[in-house]
């Protein structure tokens, strides 16, 4: 490590103790940083982009909050630019999971930021299944309804959730080239539709011989739920010490609506009404 990452290192050891802190959702605490609940890891990466990030203008930042879509939105985006470079037949999406392909900003360090995000009710009941997957054997499974408290107080990972989203929906009124904000939603009911725009806002738009050629329904098809969730990159175990998560962790469902197998009534109509209060006057909706 250079002398100027031991700094902000430095830095963070002096703040962490003093930062506010939660119950953690799977092994680690999350603690509030800058307004968002983050992990240690989480306040580490924010704090080195804030002291060395120099965006090029040719970088290209996925945005997401957890849970709404970041595995389906990395091979999408991996697969539009790439598409010359590999055949859809042997194509690196067979053989390695979406975040190995399209690495963590915080882990790495834009020129354009492509956002996903997704109703909250499905992310809640998303991020707690992926939570009881991740938690160590010795705690008990994570319940349900502290699930709910702790996701409608905006404690999850990088939350407040509507925070998170609110940020980039305003971003992208005021910046529309640089920040282009989709909902998982929409792209399940027109993947095609989502496919073209993203290609067009990141400045590589489909040809008309691509068109003719099908290219657009192969990026579908090769990134869709189905698709990925069947290579056995990810379908394989590959949780480890250092690597808690498993590729298998990031597909579960990947359907709209799930929410009504688990929320109760009560439950969904506090987060609509959270919901409802946060996007009051914005302009946006789920
Ligand atoms: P569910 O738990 O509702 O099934 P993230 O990638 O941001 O962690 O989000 C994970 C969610 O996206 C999971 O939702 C997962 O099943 C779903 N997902 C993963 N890959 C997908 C794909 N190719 N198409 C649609 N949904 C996908």
């Amino acid at each position: 490590l250079n002398e100027g990452y031991q700094k902000t290192y430095k830095k963070m050891d002096e703040l962490l103790p003093t930062l506010p802190r939660s119950k953690g959702w799977w092994f680690d605490q999350l603690l509030q940083y800058q307004g968002f609940w983050l992990s240690n890891h989480g306040i580490r990466g924010s704090m080195l982009i804030d002291d060395y990030f120099n965006p090029r203008p040719t970088d290209i930042i996925v945005a997401t909050s957890p849970k709404c879509g970041t595995t389906w939105l990395r091979a999408l985006v991996f697969s539009i630019i790439n598409r010359n470079s590999f055949d859809f037949n042997n194509h690196p999406l067979s053989k390695a999971n979406p975040r190995d392909l399209v690495h963590f900003l915080e882990a790495h360090i834009p020129r354009r930021f492509v956002y996903i995000c997704r109703d909250p009710k499905d992310v809640l009941v998303s991020k707690w299944h992926f939570a009881n997957k991740l938690r160590p054997k010795e705690l008990p499974p994570l319940p349900l309804e502290e699930a709910f408290e702790l996701f409608s107080n905006g404690v999850s990972h990088y939350g407040p959730f509507w925070d998170h989203v609110l940020g980039y929906w305003k971003a992208s009124l005021e910046w529309p080239k640089k920040v282009l904000c989709l909902k998982y939603e929409d792209v399940k009911k027109e993947p095609s539709g989502c496919v073209r725009k993203v290609a067009e806002f990141l400045g590589v738009p489909f040809s008309p011989e691509e068109e003719k050629k099908g290219i657009v329904e192969e990026i579908v098809k090769l990134c869709s739920f189905e698709s990925l969730s069947n290579q056995d990159v990810n379908k394989s175990d590959t949780r480890s010490r250092e690597n808690p998560m498993s590729n298998s962790d990031f597909f579960r469902k990947g359907e709209v609506g799930d929410w009504v197998n688990h929320l109760s009534p009560q439950m969904s109509e506090i987060l609509d009404k959270i919901t409802e209060q946060k996007f009051q006057g914005t302009g946006f909706r789920f």
